[in-house]
């Protein structure tokens, strides 16, 4: 109900937002386009004063779906989701990678970082690249880097091919064809096929759609043991040309200007970017001992042909054991935060998403030794704000959303 007395009008929360750290990142939203707002005791029913610049703020707000009669762009772009995870809309979804961000949350973050179409963010853990997708919807450049080919390259292949489309829906038309023939044939001379002909498709953008596809198929195939590989990498295929294609109708209908995506597999300790070029930062870091990226994606980076041995050792938070590995991870993070800060130009944000792991009873105090570096380093910690982790309970409950502000 409007607030005729006040000239107070309602802006609709979206339905699925329940956690206290996201209705933190509303409220943050609303006062980073300087809008006034009333929020009833149930937290579920916001009222607006006037937007100031209303059309700014359907296009990037990111926990509402309508404002003053009108619905936001972020409506439109979450219904283009095939998959039953409200979250893995358009090609988020692409690849089952675990420890992705939730993309509304960075879409909110990149508004309260106030970075504006045609700049730049970092994300130097970039995982599955819902950072970039998420800069690249809002028209915000992304310069992605993950040290995992298994992430550089899911990365790009969710933020490039809707430049390649037609391509790739040409060349699944002739591996249907080719496959087609491979009928009754064994399953390992089956996945050896697949994998010659998407090693043979010239365009790279292309060639790593399909290598993805494969990817996905390997790992259906270790977590559901009976699924046939043909049917399954086909089936995938299908699957990431509808939301491509999604996505391009998407674009079309709104002339969304995406932004530029940049991705590139590294090592962020040290960066490959000139100092002062960034204006925002948000990523979150390995963990030291939650998750084992190297164990977790071991399919997929052995398909891609690497030793898993020989590359863990470039893999931050999972080489060593007991104390030495908690030391190496701490000096591992000083390094990377003294090349986020080495990057990031003045009075720009950079966020990070961190929590404190245990080990034996013990607390890792990785946020305050994040808070401390961050502070000696001359940035201010605007908000510290809580949020729960869903997935690694036994590990780790929660984490802190960390938004610091470089001030000199
Ligand atoms: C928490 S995950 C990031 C997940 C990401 N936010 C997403 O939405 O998918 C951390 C990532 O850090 C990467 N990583 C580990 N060591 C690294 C290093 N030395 N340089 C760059 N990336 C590294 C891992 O491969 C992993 O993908």
């Amino acid at each position: 109900m409007n607030d005729s007395r006040n000239n107070f009008k309602n802006i609709e929360l979206f339905w699925n937002v329940q956690f206290i750290y996201e209705l933190v990142l509303a409220q943050l939203e609303l006062q980073s386009f300087d809008v006034e707002y009333k929020v009833s005791e149930d937290f579920r029913n916001f009222s607006v004063k006037e937007i100031t610049n209303l059309e700014q703020f359907l296009s990037r707000t990111a926990y509402f779906g309508s404002a003053l009669s009108r619905s936001s762009l972020y409506n439109d772009i979450t219904s283009k989701n095939i998959t039953r995870s409200i979250n893995q809309y358009l090609t988020h979804w692409f690849y089952p990678y675990k420890g992705k961000f939730h993309p509304q949350m960075i879409r909110a973050l990149i508004n309260y970082m106030k970075v504006k179409e045609g700049e730049t963010i970092l994300d130097p853990f970039v995982g599955s690249g819902t950072a970039a997708l998420e800069a690249q919807l809002l028209g915000i450049n992304c310069i992605g880097v993950d040290v995992s080919e298994v992430c550089s390259l899911i990365s790009q292949v969710k933020t490039n091919s809707i430049y390649y489309i037609d391509d790739i829906i040409y060349n699944q038309i002739e591996i249907e064809e080719e496959l087609g023939k491979l009928q009754g044939h064994q399953e390992e001379e089956i996945s050896t096929k697949i994998s010659q002909i998407t090693s043979s498709i010239e365009k790279p953008e292309v060639r790593n759609f399909f290598k993805v596809s494969e990817l996905i198929a390997h790992s259906d195939k270790i977590r559901r043991r009976k699924k046939d590989f043909r049917k399954s990498f086909l089936k995938n295929s299908a699957k990431m040309i509808t939301s491509v294609s999604d996505y391009a109708d998407l674009q079309k209908n709104h002339k969304l200007k995406l932004g530029k995506v940049d991705i590139y597999k590294g090592d962020s300790r040290e960066l490959k970017l000139n100092s002062n070029s960034i204006d925002g930062i948000v990523s979150s870091p390995p963990y030291s001992i939650a998750l084992d990226y190297v164990e977790n994606d071991k399919h997929a980076l052995s398909a891609l042909g690497h030793d898993i041995e020989i590359i863990r050792n470039d893999f931050i938070g999972v080489r060593g054991k007991g104390k030495n590995k908690i030391s190496s991870y701490n000096k591992d993070m000083e390094k990377i935060y003294l090349e986020m800060d080495r990057v990031l130009k003045k009075d720009k944000y950079c966020v990070i998403i961190i929590g404190n792991a245990r080990i034996n009873k013990e607390e890792i105090k990785t946020v305050e030794m994040t808070i401390n570096q961050f502070q000696n380093m001359g940035y201010k910690l605007e908000r510290n704000i809580d949020k729960i982790i869903f997935g690694l309970y036994n590990i780790m409950q929660k984490e802190n959303i960390l938004i610091f502000k470089k001030e000199r």
